[in-house]
């Protein structure tokens, strides 16, 4: 069956959406296999978001993923990967629509409450590097 890597960011644990986003997952069937709330250390986020190592926001991202507690899971289910990246909605706030979980709970480029891997390589490679 298949596996994604799924974190709620330190924006979404702090404003108690844990909830909403846990229960969106088990209502539309998915299985959390794994779970637990952390406060990673600097080399795992900028290893997670290693393909975003020269961009000019990747400082500041890594400095928004460590402000705080973050919830990684792993979650499965058929076609979990895309499926939970529609349910997670756009990046762009402007473009997330009503109904995802950024569409509905998020305004900011770079504080967008939730995480999800976007191809099977990715899933992989984070599971790996955040449930080793
Ligand atoms: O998270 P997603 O895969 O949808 O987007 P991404 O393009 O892989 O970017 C990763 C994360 O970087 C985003 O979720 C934002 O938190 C952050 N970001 C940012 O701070 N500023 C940008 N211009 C683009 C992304
Ligand atoms: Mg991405």
């Amino acid at each position: 069956m298949e596996k994604t890597f799924i974190m709620i960011k330190p924006d979404g644990v702090r404003r108690g959406l844990m909830g909403e986003i846990i229960g969106r997952i088990e209502r539309k069937g998915f299985k959390i296999t794994k779970a637990k709330l952390v406060k990673p250390n600097k080399e795992l986020v900028e290893e997670h978001y290693i393909e975003h190592r020269e961009k000019p926001f990747f400082n500041e991202l890594v400095d928004y993923i460590l402000d705080g507690l973050v919830m990684a899971m792993e979650v499965e289910g058929e076609n979990v990967i895309e499926i939970m990246r529609l349910m997670i909605g756009h990046r762009d706030p402007k473009v997330a629509l009503p109904g995802t979980i950024r569409g509905d709970f998020a305004h900011s480029l770079t504080e967008n409450i939730i995480h999800g891997s976007d191809s099977p390589e990715s899933a992989e490679r984070e599971l790996s590097l955040w449930f080793k």
